[in-house]
């Protein structure tokens, strides 16, 4: 029994030792350690085993069975280990001929001129923030002194959710927050500058100059003393930089809740140069970017006493101005997944002429 024994062991080491997949070592553990397998015939000739010799040819049967499982766990290991080192060489070996697609990715129109903007605003000292889209009542309404109620609220009807919260209908959702975050910069003598640009919702009946998802981007800046000459200059040297000529503003009362007093900014038309085209409707003005000095309720939600600072809050709309750079004149594009459209904007500047995009 004893030399049967060996004779099996050794059987099985010669063999393990050449075994180099997974499906070999399954032949061999069935051959071996299989119901019908070699293991097991040992074990049926134990009958034939005098009784006192029994329990000794038992152990040794064992052993030789133990040996075997350890040796099949443990190449069954090392194959895996090689079947994974094969499998990284491969996926290097590439065909260095086969021909690339032409065809590359490109920057939606959006992203241009909102990384056009941060630019811009960046060279102005301005910190730029990222915000929720969804958001709750206080922050959207509330803390911009807009209360549960206010007629205000109509006209920025929106996705309310199960949650409480809503989808943000403006960027001003985040002025509370940028307020409260950038309270260390006033105590260190330093003025807050930040803009926020994001996606906004609203509800809206679709046509080619509405949309229900659109995108804004809106500043503040608020210090000791800042009043509305700071900004009107500020906004004339922004504006100036965004369109890469002298630009011409003018200021109407304009009414938003969290500014007092609020203003609609204008620009010359840029286009016709003030006398009158399609693209001002003939009035020579454009109307751009709505702002005004942040209201002292605002700046008391926002942690600030309104004796002590000032600031100014704008709101340009990105997708307007996307619309003007790109000579878009339908809003519809920008989310239309039309790449044959969308795709065909990288080198255009604000100053170039408009042309109808189909
Ligand atoms: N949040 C306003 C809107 O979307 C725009 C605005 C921003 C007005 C900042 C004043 C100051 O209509």
């Amino acid at each position: 029994m004893l030399e049967k024994a060996q004779q099996l062991k050794q059987q099985f080491a010669e063999k393990v030792s050449t075994a180099t997949s997974p499906a070999e070592l399954e032949q061999l553990r069935i051959e071996f350690l299989g119901k019908k397998g070699s293991v097991a015939s040992l074990m049926s000739e134990l009958r034939n085993v005098p009784n006192d010799k029994k329990k000794e040819a038992g152990q040794i049967i064992n052993e030789v069975k133990q040996f075997i499982e350890k040796n099949i766990a443990e190449k069954g290991v090392e194959i895996a280990k090689l079947e994974e080192e094969r499998l990284i060489n491969a996926a290097e070996d590439y065909d260095v001929t086969f021909p690339i697609s032409e065809e590359k990715g490109s920057y939606h129109p959006i992203t241009l001129v909102q990384r056009e903007l941060e630019d811009i605003f960046a060279g102005m000292g301005f910190s730029i923030e990222d915000y929720d889209e969804i958001v709750d009542d206080y922050h959207c309404f509330e803390a911009l002194n807009i209360p549960k109620h206010h007629p205000a609220r109509d006209m920025q009807d929106t996705y309310y959710l199960s949650t409480n919260q809503l989808l943000k209908t403006h960027t001003s959702a985040a002025q509370n927050a940028i307020l409260k975050k950038y309270t260390s910069e006033l105590e260190a003598d330093r003025p807050i500058r930040v803009i926020f640009p994001g996606r906004c919702f609203r509800n809206e009946k679709i046509d080619a100059c509405h949309e229900n998802t659109f995108f804004q981007m809106e500043g503040v800046m608020v210090d000791k003393d800042i009043s509305i000459s700071n900004l009107i200059y500020f906004m004339k040297t922004m504006l100036s930089e965004v369109f890469q000529q002298d630009i011409t503003v003018r200021l109407r009362p304009g009414f938003f809740p969290f500014v007092e007093p609020g203003f609609e900014l204008d620009i010359q038309c840029t286009i016709c140069g003030g006398k009158g085209c399609p693209s001002c409707k003939d009035s020579g003005w454009l109307e751009l970017c709505p702002c005004g000095m942040i209201h002292p309720n605002v700046l008391i939600a926002g942690g600030l006493d309104p004796e002590q600072y000032t600031g100014f809050a704008f709101g340009l709309g990105l997708t307007r101005l996307a619309m003007m750079r790109y000579g878009i004149k339908d809003i519809r594009v920008f989310n239309s997944c039309n790449l044959k459209s969308l795709s065909q904007f990288e080198n255009a500047t604000f100053t170039q002429p408009e042309k109808e995009v189909k």
